[in-house]
């Protein structure tokens, strides 16, 4: 199959494209930039560029491409500008909706989270409605999030794959990254996820299993489904853990908990036959310092 990834100079593009290759897709890579256009490239893929966020180029390039599925892999969180991240969540989403239907692409496979369900006492299956009710600010990127789902899913064939908090390389999680410098107390590190050892739970999954999920789901019913490791944990329980794999202090525990954060269930995913490679972040931190 022909298969464009937008986004495939990313956290989970990166892995991605050359597992794609080994599967036997042909492959073009969407960047803004040359030198991601080069990077694509040189992993044997073709590229194309444009910036999601400009309607009319998005389209040639994705028509050019003659694309049979559009990956969208694209967020907009390295600067820390939520709002930012949000609009191209709704714009981008859309302008790529729109390119894929436009080429006659035939699937759209979409990245969303697995951490934006209602409150609960348990890890949540797909089932959950997304929490649009919730308080501001998290209020605006629940809405953000369902609006790229309900765009992704109005294309018809579309698998919504909602992530768990990614770890592993050009994350914010590996060593030397945003959470590293967050730990140790270094000012100026972007807006990232709550670090406090407190009560709160986060399901994880290490981008190269994200990239395997995007693989598989070629050949999944549309919908949405959860891809996250095998054991959700409170903050109390990672964070330590994280901080030992990079060599960060970690900070005091608290007795609180964000209503939201209460992880998901890879159930879905594990019937479907994907098999994290690492099923627990307790040895996959290790691995990205190893
Ligand atoms: N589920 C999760 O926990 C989750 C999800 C996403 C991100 N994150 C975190 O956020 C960190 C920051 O990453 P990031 O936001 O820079 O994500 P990233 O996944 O590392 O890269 C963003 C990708 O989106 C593309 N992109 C961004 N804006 C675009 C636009 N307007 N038009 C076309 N392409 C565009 C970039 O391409 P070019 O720059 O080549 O144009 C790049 O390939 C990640 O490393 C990760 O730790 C976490």
């Amino acid at each position: 199959m022909r298969v464009l990834v937008a986004g495939a100079t990313g956290a989970v593009g990166r892995p991605l494209v050359p597992l794609l290759l080994d599967a036997g897709h042909d492959v073009i890579g969407l960047s803004r930039s040359e030198a991601g256009g080069q990077w694509i490239r040189a992993q044997g893929a073709e590229s194309v560029q444009a910036d999601a966020l400009d309607r009319d180029g998005l389209r040639r390039a994705v028509e050019s491409a003659n694309p049979d599925v559009v990956v969208q892999q694209l967020t907009d969180l390295i600067g820390g500008d939520g709002a930012a991240n949000n609009r191209l969540y709704r714009d981008g989403t859309r302008n790529l909706v729109e390119a894929a239907t436009a080429a006659g692409a035939g699937r759209f496979i979409a990245q969303s989270i697995a951490f934006a369900y209602e409150p609960g006492a348990t890890p949540a299956d797909e089932q959950v409605p997304l929490y649009v009710h919730a308080d501001p600010p998290w209020r605006d990127s629940v809405t953000a999030i369902a609006t790229l789902e309900e765009t992704a899913l109005a294309f018809g064939d579309t698998v919504v794959l909602r992530l768990g908090v990614l770890y592993g390389p050009h994350t914010w999680y590996e060593p030397g990254g945003a959470v590293a410098s967050a730990l140790s107390g270094e000012p100026g590190a972007p807006f990232i996820a709550n670090l406090t050892p407190d009560d709160s739970i986060s399901s994880f999954v290490h981008v190269a299993d994200a990239a395997r999920a995007v693989v598989a789901a070629l050949d999944w019913p549309p919908g949405p489904i959860n891809i996250v490791d095998d054991e959700p944990a409170a903050g109390r329980e990672w964070i330590p853990v994280l901080a030992a794999a990079l060599g960060a202090p970690a900070p005091a525990p608290m007795n609180v908990k964000q209503d939201w954060a209460r992880g998901a269930s890879n159930a879905l995913a594990r019937s479907r036959g994907w098999r994290p490679v690492f099923p627990t972040w307790r040895t996959g931190f290790a691995a990205q310092t190893g």
